[in-house]
């Protein structure tokens, strides 16, 4: 199915901002018409253009999240396609990947269908993670072929891992065989044992129960043999224990066809959070203590986890004021991620602006087949890369000078499940151009 897109007509100048291009960050005026980058140099004229002066900013390629969760169908009351994609274009996403935990789960075509239809005059593009197993019962194949025929690049059953091994290797197999990739939730529901935090310090001082680090690698360890054994493309979801890094920085350098995302929270948060009892710090996998988040920092920064993914998990008040043990696991991170990823890895680490937007946009956009180079078979404009003429305008314009604080009630999700209520944060997203149109102006939504 190809759903084609409108390019925004009009024309539009960014002026003075520092541009991400392709030899490098460049001080340049970007000129945008009818949805294409048209020019990019010093002191452009265009008379009839909106001019938005954007000194002192960078001018990157527009994010992309592999893992948001929209909630629609079945859960409109916690996000819907219209609201996340709204909070998505305000945290500087061009494009979202839509996580197959709906109800019912995007295990057929019809239901794909339906969401891609929506999403396509959405304020951000929306890509569809199709479910790995009908209802993700985690044992009956979904209809992966004729999913894949629809534009299908990546099937999960996320929220929960795909228990079986054997279940898991048909899977991978049939994602070989469709040139899709299979993407994991890595938890082993047996060594997890039902625990609701990480296994340690915090959970035997609460009383909490835990599940260890193994419950997340041992789905690792295996998925990884599988791949390899198999030659089968392998993505694994919000990796957040040192010994997950450790075996993906294995396997890539042993040639398994492997990439891998981290989740903001996981290397700004830890365990000790969950003193509170307060179950806005519930999440799957749980929050750690602090060595976990500093070794998904070293692989973020040595190329071993490819992407920064939000794992955007809305729920409604009535359900995460449930005691902690009873809550529904996950934090909304769309409109946070930009921010606590370059207070941590810019400015903490040294990282250079252009590699944060390797892992924020270049690098989600290939996982997801979203990038110039792939086929985009939802019939999606094309993401990530660099600012350069004669590209479609998926643009984000980020301050790094400004600060904000986060208050739930003013972000745009219908859900308001941050962990970062009242932090002040560095680095804003000012300006989000999707296609050519501006669909964040001054950090306000312009629909
Ligand atoms: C996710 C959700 O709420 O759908 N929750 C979470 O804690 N991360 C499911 C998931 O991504 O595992």
């Amino acid at each position: 199915m190809t759903t084609t897109y409108e390019l925004a007509l009009g024309s539009l100048l960014l002026t003075g901002g520092t541009v991400l291009g392709s030899d490098g960050p460049v001080l340049a005026d970007v000129l945008i018409e009818n949805g294409i980058i048209t020019a990019i140099g010093q002191g452009l004229n265009a008379p009839d253009a909106e001019v938005l002066d954007v000194e002192g900013c960078t001018v990157g390629p527009g994010f992309v999240d592999l893992h948001t969760h929209l909630r629609e169908p079945g859960k409109e009351q916690a996000e819907t396609i219209e609201t996340g994609t709204r909070a998505a274009a305000l945290g500087g996403f061009t494009a979202v990947v839509a996580m197959p935990n709906t109800d019912p789960v995007l295990d057929s075509a019809f239901v794909v269908r339906a969401v891609l239809g929506l999403g396509a005059t959405a304020m951000a593009e929306v890509a569809v993670a199709g479910a790995i197993t009908v209802g993700r019962n985690g044992q009956e194949l979904a209809p992966m072929a004729e999913l894949s025929k629809l534009g299908v690049m990546l099937f999960t059953d996320d929220g929960t891992g795909v228990q079986n091994g054997g279940v898991a290797r048909r899977a991978l197999d049939y994602c070989r065989g469709l040139g899709a990739t299979y993407a994991e939730h890595c938890e082993d529901l047996g060594i997890a044992a039902g625990g609701v935090v990480h296994e340690g310090y915090w959970s035997s001082k609460l009383g909490l129960p835990g599940q260890p680090a193994s419950a997340e690698e041992a789905m690792v360890a295996r998925d990884l043999l599988l791949a390899g054994e198999l030659g089968a493309r392998l993505h694994l979801l919000h990796l957040s224990t040192e010994g997950s890094v450790d075996l993906v920085r294995r396997a890539k350098a042993a040639g398994i066809k492997v990439t891998a995302e981290a989740a903001p929270h996981h290397f700004t948060l830890t365990d000790a959070s969950i003193a509170s009892f307060d179950a806005v710090y519930k999440v799957n996998p749980p929050l750690r203590p602090a060595h976990h988040g500093d070794a998904v920092v070293a692989g973020l920064l040595d190329g071993t986890i490819d992407a920064i993914a939000t794992d955007h998990a809305p729920h409604t008040p009535e359900t995460k004021d449930l005691p902690f043990d009873e809550a529904p696991p996950g934090m909304l991170g769309l409109e946070t991620a930009f921010s606590l990823s370059y207070e941590r890895l810019v400015l903490g680490e040294g990282l250079a602006m252009e590699g944060l937007f390797d892992l924020l946009s270049t690098n989600p956009a290939r996982i997801a087949g979203l990038d110039a180079q792939s086929d985009r078979p939802f019939g999606q404009s094309e993401h990530g890369g660099r600012v350069t003429v004669g590209r479609t305008a998926n643009v984000v314009v980020i301050d790094p000078r400004a600060a904000w604080t986060v208050e739930g009630s003013s972000l745009a999700s219908l859900a308001q499940n941050t962990p970062y209520e009242g932090r002040k944060l560095q680095g804003v997203v000012r300006h989000t151009i999707l296609r050519g149109e501006v669909v964040v102006r001054n950090g306000e939504p312009t629909r």
